[in-house]
């Protein structure tokens, strides 16, 4: 049975901790799935760890689609989001609703996650009330990252902690069934996280939020490019790969590869007939 919203803020209230990780293609969903991870993200984050590009900002509708689509083949049980991508809900409530609704037409995704507080209020609230699920991001919001002036943490000074708390009650007014919070100092998501209803999902937010979401390709250690301080690498794929491609590499080239056992034999005397 597939995850539903209720069953992810009744989480909280039983203060049961909520696990989410992206995934951006079907092989590795169906992993994540299979572990029994209730909610996948296929985040715009897709941008740098998959494509190579240096932030989120040139991924595409087309192509969040396209990952979206995969990811709901593989993920039978999770409740899978969708991140709306850089100015596809920015421009106008109309055009976010439009789009919030091609993810769940096009791609079978159940809820859409986008960045914003107070500013994105009202369209969270029109998306909402379309039946539409959304999440919201705060925080670090990789959107801005222009306007923001790279990674840094957000919220530390009196004035930017206090606007942070009034976009996450706006988020939760508006109707959102969580609220990524992303780079915060762990305290103050503590603090955000007792004082609204919904789940606070924290990447770099401390261990006070309702639950945590980590870039799968971080935690697997597959994206050697930047790693994060928030991150905790449980594998070192990097590694792993690159020993199993190296041996690949060297039996191609020394003609141990393929043997007997990956070929397929065939009765000589056709090749006789042939003139062998
Ligand atoms: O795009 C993404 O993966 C995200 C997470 C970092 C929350 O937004």
């Amino acid at each position: 049975m597939r995850v539903t919203i209720s069953q992810i803020k009744a989480m909280k209230q039983k203060g049961e901790k909520i696990t989410m990780l992206t995934a951006y293609d079907y092989t590795t969903a169906k992993i994540v799935d299979a572990v029994g991870v209730p909610l996948i993200l296929v985040g715009d984050s897709l941008g740098t760890v998959v494509l190579g590009y240096d932030s989120t900002v040139p991924v595409t509708l087309d192509v969040m689609l396209h990952h979206t689509r995969a990811v709901v083949r593989g993920a039978k049980n999770a409740l899978v989001v969708g991140d709306m991508p850089f100015m596809t809900y920015q421009i106008s409530p109309e055009e976010a609703i439009r789009n919030a609704g091609r993810f769940l037409q096009e791609t079978g995704c159940q809820a859409v996650k986008l960045e914003g507080g107070v500013t994105m209020a009202e369209t969270v609230k029109m998306i909402v009330d379309r039946g539409i699920p959304v999440m919201g991001h705060l925080g670090l919001t990789p959107q801005s990252i222009n306007q923001l002036g790279g990674h840094k943490i957000q919220g530390k000074t009196p004035e930017s902690a206090k606007r942070l708390l009034e976009d996450a009650i706006a988020i939760d007014q508006a109707g959102a069934f969580g609220v990524v919070l992303e780079t915060v100092p762990a305290p103050l998501a503590a603090f955000i996280s007792k004082k609204i209803s919904i789940p606070t999902i924290g990447i770099g937010a401390g261990v006070g939020c309702d639950g945590q979401v980590q870039v799968i390709n971080d935690i697997l250690g597959s994206y050697t490019d930047f790693v994060p301080k928030h991150t905790k690498q449980y594998a070192n794929l990097a590694g792993v790969m690159t020993e199993a491609i190296s041996q690949y590499y060297n039996d191609v080239k020394n003609g141990k590869f393929p043997t007997d056992a990956q070929s397929f034999p065939m009765d000589e005397s056709i090749l006789t007939n042939l003139g062998k």
